[in-house]
């Protein structure tokens, strides 16, 4: 990408809401919900983040393979979270359980999710509406170990002190995950709405990128 620009405020909320300054054993789970249309900068706000994360904080990102596409999805996204995992400097062979001979790729999927959130990793599923397609079917796994990590609270959001981003392109599916009779709701802590840029970014944008000195570029705005 050519530059990165605005969102501040933001930013330093995710870096808040996200506990990048506080020590290990104070940090205690949450599950962040980021929506906003598609082409907004969701995915761009997280790899910025990304490049933030304090170096002893384990960052995993994830983009859910659509089931409609690609075959064997559930498989192919439990691959590319312990390939993250490890990336982000995780032992993570050795912290998962053994895989019972009788667990599904969904349960297994729900094992991994859940080991890296006690470690304390942060967790970002990024094209999560895809969990609600039949055919991947994470829904009732997250929301299972969103409330074993939960916990009553107290001490127990300590046991697992990860955390779990969730975001997609497509905001209609993704918002109907969280709806009153669907599995998941109320079990996001915050939802963060991600907004078209504001003036004053359009400006600094345009602005450096020489567009205000000349009107004709400003018509590709
Ligand atoms: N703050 C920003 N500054 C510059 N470019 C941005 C910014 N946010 C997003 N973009 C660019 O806009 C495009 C769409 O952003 P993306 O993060 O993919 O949107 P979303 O994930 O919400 O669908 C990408 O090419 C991205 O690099
Ligand atoms: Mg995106």
């Amino acid at each position: 990408m050519w530059q990165f620009f605005g969102r501040k405020e933001i930013l330093s909320e995710l870096k808040f809401l996200l506990e990048f300054e506080e020590k290990p054993e104070d940090r205690s789970f949450s599950a962040l919900l980021i929506l906003g249309r598609r082409g907004v900068g969701k995915t761009e706000l997280l790899s910025q983040i990304e490049q933030r994360v304090p170096s002893n904080l384990p960052y995993v990102y994830v983009e859910l393979p659509d089931p409609d596409k690609i075959p064997d999805s559930g498989d192919v996204a439990i691959d590319l979270l312990i390939k993250e995992a490890s990336r982000s400097g995780l032992d993570i062979a050795n912290l998962l359980p053994e895989r019972g001979p009788y667990d599904s790729t969904t349960i297994w999927f729900g094992e991994i999710l859940a080991t890296l959130l006690r470690t304390g990793a942060i967790v970002v599923l990024d094209e999560f509406h895809h969990s609600g397609n039949p055919k991947l079917g994470f829904v009732s796994q997250i929301k299972l170990k969103i409330d074993i990590a939960r916990g009553g609270r107290g001490d127990w959001g300590r046991l697992y002190p990860g955390k779990v981003v969730m975001m997609g392109s497509h905001q209609q599916n993704v918002r109907q995950l969280f709806k009153s009779t669907e599995p998941l709701f109320q079990r996001q802590d915050v939802t963060l709405r991600l907004r078209q840029w504001t003036l004053p970014t359009i400006m600094e944008m345009a602005n450096q990128q020489g567009i205000l000195i000349d009107p004709k570029k400003f018509l590709i705005l």
